[in-house]
């Protein structure tokens, strides 16, 4: 390919309207917005909502970073969270790094209300951790994996990225557009990967934008859609379809797409909740039935809040003595509701059944 590596001009936002509003895209347009009401509804009526932002966002962080195979377990992922300084892999470390990075994109949305150039940046650099922000070398171009053929090269001129992100930026921040929010959560992802903004982390940069954008236009307000599971789930469409948005500039198909993955994830998302809620309850219960004299409900919560848990966790929550902790989590393991595990000198208490439901 070499020299006739595929280059279209890619065109400012927005795009036209008659091709970005289809029939079809209204009627799934209309599908997807009640699906993700409903998971903001089911949400708000969770009393301890840092319980589910935790967990699900982790969640979010691993899918979306396996879509560049960065893989890891669960195991390693909460030890990461949980324990100070031990061997972490450096696969764990990046998740980590994902969701440190949308929790700051999060903070920064709420405090402001908009974003700027320079906030897509340093959730960038949140993400990689190091400092080359804004590609200024030419040579990045986006390969089939497989043939390592050339499908798609982005702008390579600095200024001429800088002048498409303040457009994408502008676009993303206006809060009068016709268009449904939905329809331009597709048509931001899309540009912003043909953008390509950065020499790496472009992905992952604009899957945590995707959700912050649905918390800016309020139709979510925590982080908590699993929007990444069905990206990787359908990793060949996801790249197949943005591929073929840049080639042939028709929008209709990328937008579906993006609209079913809104809506399957929200329906995900709400049984997730709801088996989590369950699971809550009956663990309640089973600690009230077997272990009356420890049971206090912010202790049952923690174990949600921290699937990995440990003694400075409930000192820290229920500000008691180490002493007391510890006896509460080993009577919580007496009865079942929790596991240890040793760590070099640390003992993790893991709430095993938690872990299942998050894991599916
Ligand atoms: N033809 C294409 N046009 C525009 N964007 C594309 C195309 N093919 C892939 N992409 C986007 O580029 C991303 C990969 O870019 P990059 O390696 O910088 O990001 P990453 O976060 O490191 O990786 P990943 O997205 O694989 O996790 C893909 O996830 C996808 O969103
Ligand atoms: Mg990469």
């Amino acid at each position: 390919m070499g020299q006739d590596a595929p280059y279209r001009i890619l065109d400012k936002l927005p795009p036209q309207r008659e091709k970005v509003e289809t029939l079809k895209i209204l009627r799934e347009t209309n599908k997807a917005t009640a699906a993700l009401a409903e998971l903001k509804g089911i949400a708000n009526t969770i009393p301890n909502q840092s319980m589910l932002v935790n967990a699900i966002v982790l969640q979010e962080a691993k899918g979306s970073s396996e879509i560049e195979n960065i893989i890891t377990t669960q195991d390693e992922l909460y030890k990461a969270l949980t324990i100070n300084n031990s061997k972490i892999s450096p696969e764990a470390k990046e998740v980590v790094n994902y969701r440190k990075a949308i929790f700051y994109g999060f903070d920064l949305i709420k405090k402001q209300g908009f974003f700027r150039v320079n906030d897509i940046i340093e959730i960038q650099h949140e993400l990689i951790g190091n400092n080359a922000g804004i590609r200024s070398m030419p040579g990045t171009v986006l390969k089939n994996d497989t043939t390592d053929e050339v499908v798609y090269t982005p702008p390579q001129d600095k200024n001429e990225i800088l002048d498409l992100l303040s457009n994408f930026i502008e676009y993303f921040n206006q809060d009068k557009n016709e268009l449904s929010p939905l329809i331009n959560l597709a048509i931001l992802h899309y540009q912003f990967e043909s953008i390509h903004p950065f020499y790496d982390g472009n992905g992952r940069t604009g899957r945590i934008l995707n959700i912050l954008y649905l918390i800016l236009n309020d139709l979510i307000d925590i982080p908590i859609l699993y929007l990444s599971s069905y990206l990787i789930e359908n990793k060949s469409d996801y790249y197949r379809l943005l591929n073929q948005t840049n080639k042939i500039g028709e929008w209709e198909e990328w937008i579906l797409f993006m609209l079913k993955a809104v809506e399957t994830t929200s329906i995900q998302t709400i049984e997730k909740i709801n088996t989590i809620r369950k699971l809550l309850d009956k663990t309640i219960e089973k600690v009230q039935a077997d272990a009356p004299k420890i049971y206090k409900k912010e202790l049952v919560e923690l174990l949600f809040e921290q699937p990995y848990s440990k003694i400075e966790f409930v000192v820290n929550q229920l500000k008691v003595e180490r002493k007391a902790a510890s006896r509460y989590l080993k009577e919580l393991e007496n009865i079942g509701v929790l596991e240890s595990q040793k760590v070099g000198r640390e003992t993790l208490y893991i709430n095993k059944k938690l872990i299942e439901v998050l894991k599916k």
